[in-house]
């Protein structure tokens, strides 16, 4: 089976679950014409967040790796009146792209956006001594997965969902030892997850318009 195969099944369950709008197209289109990198989510995989966030019954979603703000915007619709998203952005010309994102679509009040390393800005959170988090989702620099994970699980309450993108790398994470920081990244990630005891947790494999990926879904005990 082809990837075009796989692509036109992603478009067809894209057209009927989770079509486009002028919030989201407005993001991809500020954010090509600032000539940002297009690896955002999928729309298939932004209603998958929605839709987890809305079974939990999110509140409160902590977000590393802005973008442009597209995977932001689908997890601040999934909040109710008076929830919170908390987004991290190691580039401030990226934040800034995304700020423009949520005031078009008329979320500022819905959204937090944190400029800088997140390893930086996590303690940074963790000292506001806030609420935990519903629902933390992970689609930052893959080489900091793993301490990433070692972050945000204090901040997420018993019950609550981490979620992390791009965990299989199209098979990547097969070869013991890469090479690649990214990928290297990603493995530790899985094997760190799959090993503690806090979580419980499971990698969907993905294919579509993003390639073949996976995300990984874990639950806090
Ligand atoms: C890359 C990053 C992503 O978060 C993604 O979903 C796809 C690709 C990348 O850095 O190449
Ligand atoms: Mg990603």
């Amino acid at each position: 089976m082809s990837n075009d195969l796989f692509e036109r099944v992603d478009a067809y369950i894209d057209g009927l679950f989770a079509p486009s709008d002028a919030m989201l197209d407005g993001a991809v289109a500020r954010s090509r014409a600032a000539e940002m990198p297009e690896i955002q989510i999928s729309a298939g995989q932004g209603k998958l967040l929605y839709l987890l966030a809305k079974l939990i019954g999110a509140r409160r979603i902590l977000e590393l790796g802005t973008l442009a703000g597209y995977s932001t915007i689908w997890l601040a619709r999934a909040l109710p009146p008076g929830g919170r998203v908390v987004t991290m952005e190691f580039s401030a010309a990226h934040a800034e792209v995304a700020r423009q994102n949520f005031a078009a679509a008329g979320l500022v009040d819905r959204i937090e956006v944190i400029v800088g390393a997140a390893l930086e800005s996590l303690p940074g959170l963790v000292a506001r001594r806030e609420p935990l988090f519903d629902m933390v989702f992970i689609d930052a620099d893959k080489n900091n997965y793993p301490a990433y994970l070692d972050l945000v699980v204090p901040l997420t309450r018993p019950g609550g969902l981490i979620l992390a993108d791009n965990v299989i790398r199209g098979g990547k994470v097969l070869v013991a030892g890469s090479m690649d920081a990214q990928v290297a990244g990603a493995a530790a990630f899985n094997s760190k997850l799959a090993a503690d005891a806090r979580l419980e947790a499971i990698v969907l494999q993905q294919v579509g318009v993003k390639g073949h990926d996976g995300l990984a879904v874990g639950r806090v005990r």
